[in-house]
C-alpha cells in the first residue's frame, strides 16, 4: 500500500486544508493460542502481526467527529450523538473508543481523522480493535487520559462493547496495545497481568503463514460469539466458580448431567485450552517454537469438535498445511471464517500456501489468500 503514513498526511491536508497534529498506528493480531479463553478469565498468548491501521488526527475546536476512512468513505457526527446503537458500520469503530474515553472522565472534543488499514476486515485478525486502539490513542494524546494500558484497553472494550454492540472479551485491545516485536503477549486475563515471551520465529528458522479464507466471519457468525460466552457463564454457575478459568477436568467429569452435552464440551475445550496456552508460552520460553506444533492442532480440533466454531474452510486449510509440512496448525481468532495460521518451517512456506490453495480448489472453495506475518510493536504514537 505504499506508504500509509504519507498516505494519511496527504488525504489529511487534502481533505482538512491543514496538516495533522500527529500520526498513530496500531497493529492487528494473530492469537497463537487461547481461544475463546478471554471471556472466560483465562488465558492467551496474542502476537502483533506487521499489518496495522494508521491514523492521521487534529483537534477541533467543536464537537463534531469528521472520520475519512481511505478504504470505505467519510462520515461525520457529534460526539454527543455517540452511544449505544447509535453509529451504524465500521465509524463505530473510530467514534466508539472517542466516546469511551470522555466517559471515562478525559475532557474529549471533536477530530478530523483519515485512517487507513492494509489489515483484512472480519478476517479474525482483529482489525476492528486496531481502529480503535489508533483512535483512542490519538483521542488520549490530543486531549488527554489515562496512560495505564488495561485501563485503555478496558475503554476501547467498552466502545466495542457499547456502540459497536459485540461482547468481545479484553484480548484483542490488549494485544493491540501491549504486545511487543518479537514477542507473544502471555496475557492472563482475570488479573490482566502481561508477560513478554520471546518469540522469533525465523531465528528458529521457521515462518508464521496466516492463510484468509476470505469467509467473512461478520457474515457468517449471527450471534453465535454471544451464544458461546453465555453457554460458558452458564457452566461456571453449574460448576459454582466465578468463570471456568477455575474449573479442572475433574470438575467437569464430577457434575455429570449437570452440565448438559453441550456445556460440557464448551467446558472441557475451555479448560483444555488454558492448559494448553501456558505449556506453549513454557516451550516458547526455551526458546523451543518449534515444539508447540502439537499443540497449535490439539487447539484446532478442540475448537471443531468441542467449541464448535471452525469452519469447511478452516478445517481445510489446517489440514493442508500439516499434511504439506507444516509443524502445527489451527483457526485464529473468534471462527466461523477468517484465518487460520500454520507454524511453517521457513522453506517450505511457498509448499505449503500452494497445497492450500488446491485443496481449497478441490473442494470447491473460493481461493485463500496467504501470507507470512512477523511478531511487531503495539500501538504508538509514529510522527
Ligand atoms: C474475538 C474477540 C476476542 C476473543 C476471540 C476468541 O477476537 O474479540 O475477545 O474472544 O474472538 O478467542
Amino acid at each position: 500500500m505504499g506508504n500509509p503514513q504519507a498516505a494519511v498526511r496527504r488525504a489529511f491536508a487534502e481533505r482538512f486544508g491543514r496538516p495533522p497534529e500527529g500520526v498513530w498506528a496500531a497493529p492487528a493480531r494473530v492469537n497463537l493460542i487461547g481461544e475463546h479463553t478471554d471471556y472466560n478469565d483465562g488465558f492467551v498468548l496474542p502476537v502483533a502481526i506487521d499489518r496495522r491501521v494508521t491514523v492521521a488526527a487534529a483537534r477541533r475546536a467543536d464537537d463534531l467527529l469528521r472520520l475519512v476512512s481511505l478504504e470505505k468513505g467519510e462520515r461525520r457526527l457529534r460526539l454527543a450523538e455517540v452511544g449505544p446503537g447509535a453509529v451504524r458500520g465500521w465509524a463505530g469503530y473510530a467514534a466508539g473508543p472517542v466516546w469511551a474515553l470522555a466517559r471515562d472522565g478525559a475532557p474529549v472534543g471533536g477530530l478530523d481523522l483519515v485512517l487507513t488499514s492494509d489489515v483484512p476486515i472480519g478476517s479474525g485478525l482483529s482489525s476492528s480493535a486496531a481502529v480503535e486502539c489508533a483512535t483512542l490513542l490519538a483521542a488520549r494524546d490530543l486531549y488527554g487520559g489515562p496512560a495505564d494500558v488495561a485501563r485503555l484497553a478496558a475503554i476501547a472494550q467498552r466502545a466495542e462493547h457499547d456502540v459497536v454492540g459485540v461482547p468481545c472479551g479484553i484480548m484483542d485491545q490488549m494485544a493491540a496495545l501491549a504486545c511487543r516485536a518479537a514477542h507473544a503477549l502471555l496475557l492472563d486475563c482475570r488479573s490482566l497481568e502481561a508477560d513478554q515471551v520471546p518469540f522469533t520465529p525465523a531465528d528458529a528458522g521457521l515462518a508464521l503463514l496466516v492463510v484468509d479464507t476470505r469467509v467473512s466471519h461478520a457474515l457468517a457468525d449471527g450471534g453465535a460469539y454471544a451464544q458461546r460466552r453465555a453457554a460458558c457463564e452458564q457452566a461456571a454457575r453449574v460448576l459454582g466458580v466465578a468463570a471456568l478459568r477455575d474449573a479442572t477436568q475433574a470438575d467437569l467429569d464430577a457434575a455429570g448431567d449437570r452440565l448438559g452435552e453441550v456445556g460440557y464440551r464448551r467446558a472441557r475445550h475451555v479448560v483444555g485450552e488454558n492448559a494448553r496456552v501456558l505449556a506453549v508460552a513454557a516451550l516458547l520460553r526455551q526458546r523451543r517454537p518449534e515444539a508447540i506444533g502439537e499443540a497449535l492442532c490439539a487447539s484446532h480440533a478442540s475448537l471443531r469438535d468441542d467449541y464448535q466454531v471452525s469452519a469447511p474452510e478452516l478445517d481445510a486449510a489446517v489440514e493442508a498445511a500439516v499434511a504439506a509440512g507444516a509443524l502445527g496448525a489451527r483457526m485464529t481468532g473468534a471462527g466461523f471464517g477468517g484465518c487460520a495460521l500454520a507454524l511453517v518451517p521457513a522453506g517450505a512456506v511457498a509448499d505449503v500456501a500452494k497445497a492450500v490453495a488446491a485443496t481449497f480448489a478441490d473442494r470447491g472453495f473460493r481461493e485463500p489468500a496467504s501470507f507470512t506475518v512477523q511478531p511487531a510493536d503495539g500501538a504508538r504514537r509514529i510522527a
